[in-house]
């Protein structure tokens, strides 16, 4: 009877825990949903409308301003940000945990594996991050992020001048370009 109840005691605690990850990366993957949308409804927008050295130039001067605002819409317990082992804005290197996470995407990637939509980590806090990994999927990536000598050069001397470090060009059709992470700490 005692052995029973602790196998329900467990099962509870495993179901519970479940939950509330489970919980969590929905409601992270419905954020991410709608920051997807903004950026790349923003970008092909200025891309179809301005041609792509205004995207270029929202990218560079707006799209960081724009992360910040979508921040503001969030819980006070949820904040977005973008994260890229070969970063653009020098802002957007990953911490210690999160170059973890990257490097296991790359590693998904060279192994011929199927990425995963989503890969939730849970840091010493107890606070949860979930990461979606940034790929090529578009064309319009390559524009930006693709090889050096296909990228038009008032694009390039404009990102040139504005990250002197710039790490974000060569990037092939597919290939993960960072990841957008996702901050739920427990309140
Ligand atoms: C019109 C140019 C342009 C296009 C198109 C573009 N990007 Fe970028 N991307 C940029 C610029 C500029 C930055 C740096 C923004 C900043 O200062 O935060 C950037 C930053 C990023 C970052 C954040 C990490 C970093 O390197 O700073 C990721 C991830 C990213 N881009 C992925 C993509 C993906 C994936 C696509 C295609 C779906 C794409 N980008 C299309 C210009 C572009």
């Amino acid at each position: 009877m005692k052995a029973l109840l602790l196998i329900l005691l467990v099962c509870e605690a495993i179901f519970a825990n479940i939950t509330v990850k489970d919980s969590i990366v929905r409601e992270a993957t419905a954020v991410y949903h709608k920051f997807h949308e903004m950026m790349s409804k923003n970008v092909k927008n200025k891309i179809s409308q301005e041609g792509i050295y205004k995207a270029a130039e929202f990218c560079a001067n707006e799209s960081y301003k724009k992360i910040e605002e979508f921040n503001t819409t969030l819980a006070n317990n949820v904040s977005i940000k973008r994260v890229s082992l070969n970063n653009r804005n020098p802002n957007s290197y990953p911490k210690d945990d999160e170059k973890k996470i990257l490097e296991a995407f790359d590693l998904i990637e060279k192994s011929d594996a199927y990425l995963p939509s989503e890969i939730v980590q849970m840091n010493e806090a107890g606070d949860y991050k979930i990461y979606f990994p940034s790929t090529m999927s578009s064309k319009s990536c390559k524009s930006c992020h693709g090889a050096k000598k296909g990228v038009n050069e008032e694009v390039y001397n404009l990102f040139k001048s504005k990250y002197p470090n710039d790490k974000a060009f060569d990037f092939v059709s597919g290939q993960v370009r960072g990841a957008v992470v996702i901050t739920v700490k427990q309140k």
